[in-house]
């Protein structure tokens, strides 16, 4: 087992005392036995779920070398057929998934359906001996998000989370806190802001409900676990935490129609550790304010540059700016000790600079988006880590579940309570 499996491993049973006990962890690190089934290193992969994403990550895919896609399902017909013929008309076509998991020379497959199919999919396809990269939000319960657990430790597969996470800004960000460079950290705010329904106009009215399962509870847990669980993730990777308890409210207020179900504005505080605040809002009515997330401490704040495409809100994992906001009691980052190479110091305050005079500035980082699908081939070929384990899937799953019963029940939750529910 390798020292970053070990130690999140420790953290996962930390939190997970009673919990550890009955998942029957004892073959924990057990040897990965799929080996590639092809040779010349080609890896073998099947996707279910044909959507949008679906769609986006083979566009990933077949831009790598060595990486074949052989199989596609989707329930919804159309989707699978467009698929097929993106990728050239080649690969075998299912309307099961069980059927592509039976293909025995599949390395690894991709889970892009709704949040609803994530864990079974993934289960089954662990149980065929695959490597899963599930789309986030991993579960759709705490239950399911221990199964995860649990099977990845006694299988040794590998299992990617699609989170967005992943850029050197998110790494920078954390080196900075991590570093002193804005104090103690006590507030976050995050918004993931847009103006659209998510309503698709679907003209067969049998898959109208199928196709649009972001607006019912059945298929997933609305903005908390599509939208806020991605910043949930990043908080959660930037703090070495998760949030302990949580209050909220959420409603239906503009966009009611199709029997709509999941909230379409939705505010909630999550506590963490050491009385850390996260607000974390989302709304369907107003882009203004787009998809942000900003860290407050008590020497200044950290920002990341918010981007904005028309008036939908866009998550920009690319930017490469971080604005630092400096409260009068700020060191410079350099009197701090930071000097990261991505960091370019000029932008800190200069010795003979007073934060009063200048509270703000702009400071450049090599932002660039890391390579998710890349780095999971990366790790079946070489048994490495994926950059986005289970494990951290799990505590992001269980945490933006938390959100919605609190809202439900009016009343503050606490993660111990969720985790009587595993
Ligand atoms: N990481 C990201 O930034 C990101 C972005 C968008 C979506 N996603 C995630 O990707 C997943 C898919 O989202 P989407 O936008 O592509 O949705 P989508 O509706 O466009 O695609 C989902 C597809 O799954 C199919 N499907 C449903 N049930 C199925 C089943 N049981 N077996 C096989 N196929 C089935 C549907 O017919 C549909 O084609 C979701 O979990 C979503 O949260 C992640």
């Amino acid at each position: 087992m390798n020292k970053k499996r070990k130690s999140s491993r420790e953290n996962f049973l930390k939190g997970t005392t009673v919990l550890g006990a009955s998942l029957g962890m004892s073959r924990i690190g057990a040897p990965m036995h799929a080996k590639l089934k092809n040779p010349n290193n080609i890896i073998n992969v099947g996707v279910i779920g044909t959507g949008s994403r679906g769609n986006f990550l083979m566009d990933e895919i077949r831009k790598l070398g060595n990486v074949v896609i052989t199989d596609m399902c989707d329930v919804y017909e159309p989707h699978l057929e467009h698929a097929w013929e993106r990728n050239g008309k080649k690969g075998r076509k299912h309307s099961d998934y069980r059927r592509l998991l039976e293909q025995k020379e599949i390395d690894a497959v991709f889970v892009v359906t709704p949040l609803k199919y994530h864990v079974p999919q993934s289960l089954d396809a662990l149980s065929a001996g695959k490597h899963v990269y599930c789309e986030k939000t991993l579960a759709y319960s705490v239950k399911e998000a221990n199964e995860m657990v649990r099977k990845v430790n006694y299988t040794g597969l590998k299992v990617q989370v699609g989170y967005a996470r992943w850029t050197n800004l998110v790494e920078n960000i954390k080196n900075l806190i991590k570093k002193g460079a804005i104090g103690k950290v006590h507030h976050i705010f995050t918004h993931y802001h847009r103006n659209n329904t998510w309503v698709r106009p679907i003209k067969d009215k049998r898959w109208f409900r199928r196709l649009n399962w972001r607006l019912y509870w059945e298929y997933c847990g609305g903005q908390m676990t599509e939208l806020l669980s991605h910043q949930i993730a990043e908080i959660n990777y930037v703090l070495d935490s998760h949030a302990v308890s949580v209050v909220g409210t959420g409603t239906v207020d503009f966009y009611k129609g199709y029997n709509r179900e999941t909230w379409d504005n939705v505010d909630v505080i999550f506590e963490y550790p050491e009385h850390i605040k996260v607000n974390s809002t989302s709304n369907f009515m107003n882009a203004k304010m787009g998809v942000s997330l900003e860290y407050l401490g008590t020497n200044g704040t950290i920002a990341p540059v918010p981007k904005q495409i028309g008036m939908v809100g866009i998550l920009d994992t690319s930017k490469d700016k971080i604005n630092i906001y400096w409260e009068t009691n700020t060191k410079h980052l350099e009197s701090l000790g930071i000097k990261g190479a991505d960091i370019k110091l000029g932008q800190s305050l200069n010795v003979s600079e007073s934060a009063v005079r200048i509270p703000g500035k702009v400071i450049e980082v090599s932002g660039e988006q890391k390579d998710l699908v890349a780095q999971f081939f990366d790790c079946i070929r070489n048994d490495k880590e994926p950059a986005i384990g289970v494990e951290e899937g799990r505590t992001a799953s269980i945490q933006a579940l938390m959100a919605n019963k609190a809202i439900r029940l009016g009343r503050k939750v606490t993660w111990d309570e969720m985790l009587t529910e595993g």
